[in-house]
Formats: C-alpha cells, structure tokens, sequence
C-alpha cells in the first residue's frame, strides 16, 4: 500500500498495543490515521486514554474495514492467526509480534502475504524493540549465514542471572522476577523454553530460509526438564567456581548434511564472556557469517515502549513502500532439522 496518510488498525491494546496507540495518536498523526482499535475489555482500554470512538470488541469487523494497515498485538495462536491471514488475503499490510502464531503458521502466513502481495512485517516479533531480522533479512542478504546463537528471552536471563548473583532459588528468582514485572502470570512459554523455540523458528527463517517445524526444535538435552526448569542453585555455584554462568541458548546452524541443526538448551559458558556478560532482560544474537565473521546484535527484548518502537519502524517502513520482513530472500519451504546431539 502507498497512501499520503496511511489507515491503520490495530487489534490488541495491552503492554505493546497501548504504546503503539499512543504515538500513533501524538506523534505520527501526519503519517497515519488510526481507524479504530480492538480488545475485549472497551472499558480498560479507555481508562488508558484510549479515545473511546476507536474502540470496539469486534476485531474482525475491524480486519474486514477500512483500514490498509493492520497492527495485530493481541498476541496467542487464535484470533490472532485467522485475523492476520484475512487481513493479508484482503490485501491488506500486516505488522504483527506475535512469535507464537509466527513460528506456527509462518510458512502459511508468507504464503498468503506472498499471494496477496501484501507486506507482512514483525520485526518486534524478536528481540522486541532491537533490531535483528532486518539484519539478517536485507544487511546480511548477501552473506551465507552459518550460525545464529543468542539469549532471546529475557525471563529466563533475569532468572539466571538473579539465582547466580544472590544464590536464590529457582522458585525465589522467579518470584523475583514476578515481583519486577519481567515474568507472565502463567511463566511457563517462557521457563519452558517456548517462547525462545518461537524466536528460533523466526530468526531461522531469516538465517536459513526455512520455516523449521516448532514442534521438533528440542528445549533441553535428553533426559533433562525443558528450558530452565532443572537449573538448581547447586549447578550455578558449580559453574560458578570454573569460572562459568548458565544462559539459555537459542542456537541454529546451517549442518553439514543440508539439515538445520536447532535447539533451545541450558548452556554454559565462561562468565567474562560477551553472553556472560549478558544479564537481567537484555537479549543479545550472535550471527557468524562467512566471509563477514561474527557479528552480534544486543539491547531491549521486551517491555511496551521499547517493543512499540519495532513497531512503529515497520509501520513507517510500510508507507515508504517497502515490503515484508523477509525483504528480497526467496520464498521459504521447510527444511529438516536435527537436535545438536543427534548422530548426523
Ligand atoms: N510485552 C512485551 O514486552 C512484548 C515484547 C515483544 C513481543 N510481544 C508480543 O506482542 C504481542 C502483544 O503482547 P502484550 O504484552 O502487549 O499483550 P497483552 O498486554 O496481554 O495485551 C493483549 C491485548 O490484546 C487484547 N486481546 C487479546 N485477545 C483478544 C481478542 N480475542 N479480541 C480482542 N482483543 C483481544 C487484549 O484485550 P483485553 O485486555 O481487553 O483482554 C489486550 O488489549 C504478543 O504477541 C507478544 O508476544 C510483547
């Protein structure tokens, strides 16, 4: 879509959607014009300041509107997925941080993207406001990508981090983390590994040009509990006096057998180390690409503003008439995928 003032729509006005509001409605007005904006509690989201015209509990109405653009933030599998894929069937742009629709149904949302000629973009869908798949996606284009490692979730990093700094608990550094607003009221995508597995679909996408089957990335070596479940106090104090810290890393890499090899895992690694060194909710991707060599991204993983700003971006990068995440990289199928510890 090209358009002097661009319609948008968004659905979704909790942590993320309410910022993006809010600037649309400050300081983009001459950009954008918001059309109207969905959740489900209309009385909550007014006493955000949301003006209460744009309201409705009806997203799908709002999809199949005026709009040219749809901001989908309300998160989760469904509505999210059927909204996203009436919206780009429409014709319509979609921006969207919805990791887990993505790392699910993201060979079958591109596909639709791709057969509307719709822009799909969901930069904030990793990393949230640090830019990371527009790096691999249109900077790295022309390198041949070998690795992608990093910490993507900050929960499970301010976990770590905090049980290593004072000795607590699993249990008392996620009431910790809790208690400082870094941890969902059910943290289980996040202590489990899943919402890193979703952001590893993602970054392997851009990486490797591949949807990997979500479902098949593994979040812990055999026999282990997944995530950081079985990560004890003793294993840290451990790690600890060799010189080490535990961080869960999200790892990709291109294997010798054509296959892509992926998992989520507990890692150790030295504690004066880039990824050691790497604490609380920041987020921080290595990519090591041939002839380039390593590069790495770090910053912000979440948190409203920070996310809005991704956001934002790709809402701009839309009425500059650029087009999905994905940039100029082929279309993507599947590709087979081995755990690290698997005989090749
Ligand atoms: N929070 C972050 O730091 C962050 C960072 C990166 C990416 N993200 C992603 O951004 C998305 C939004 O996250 P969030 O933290 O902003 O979520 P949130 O605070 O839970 O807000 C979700 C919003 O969507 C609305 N909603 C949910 N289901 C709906 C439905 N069926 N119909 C209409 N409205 C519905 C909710 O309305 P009610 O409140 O009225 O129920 C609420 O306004 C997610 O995909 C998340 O993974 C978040």
């Amino acid at each position: 879509v090209t358009r002097a003032r661009l319609r948008v729509v968004v659905l979704g006005a909790g942590t993320v959607g309410r910022e993006v509001v809010r600037e649309l409605l400050t300081s983009w007005t001459g950009e954008f014009e918001v059309v109207g904006v969905a959740v489900r509690d209309l009385a909550k989201a007014e006493a955000t300041g949301i003006p209460q015209a744009l309201l409705t509990d009806a997203p799908a109405h709002l999809v199949a509107g005026e709009g040219d653009v749809v901001v989908e933030l309300m998160g989760g599998e469904e509505p999210a997925r059927t909204l996203i894929k009436a919206a780009l069937g429409a014709g319509k742009a979609v921006v969207t941080a919805n990791k887990h629709a993505l790392a699910r149904h993201g060979i079958e949302l591109e596909r639709t993207a791709r057969g509307a000629k719709a822009q799909l973009r969901f930069e904030a869908a990793v990393l949230g406001g640090t830019p990371i798949l527009r790096v691999l996606a249109d900077d790295l284009a022309g390198a041949q990508v070998r690795v992608v490692r990093g910490i993507v979730n900050g929960t499970t990093n301010y976990i770590l981090s905090e049980m290593a700094a004072t000795g607590a608990t699993y249990e008392d550094a996620l009431a910790a983390a809790h208690a400082a607003g870094y941890a969902e009221a059910d943290p289980t995508a996040d202590v489990e590994g899943g919402d890193a597995a979703d952001k590893l679909v993602i970054l392997a996408r851009m990486a490797f040009g591949a949807w990997l089957d979500r479902a098949a990335v593994p979040r812990a070596a055999p026999g282990d509990p997944p995530g950081i479940a079985g990560v004890t106090a003793d294993a840290l104090a451990v790690a600890r006096e060799g010189g080490q810290v535990i961080r869960l890393l999200a790892t990709a890499e291109r294997g010798s057998d054509g296959r892509i090899v992926a998992a989520v895992v507990p890692t150790h690694v030295p504690a004066d180390s880039p990824f050691g060194r790497t604490t609380g909710v920041r987020n921080r991707v290595e990519i090591e690409a041939p002839p380039l060599g390593s590069i790495a991204v770090e910053g912000p993983g979440a948190g409203g503003p920070a996310t809005a700003n991704a956001v934002l971006s790709d809402l701009l990068a839309i009425a500059r008439g650029e087009g999905s995440t994905w940039g100029s990289l082929p279309p993507a199928g599947t590709a087979a995928l081995r755990a690290p510890w698997d005989a090749t």
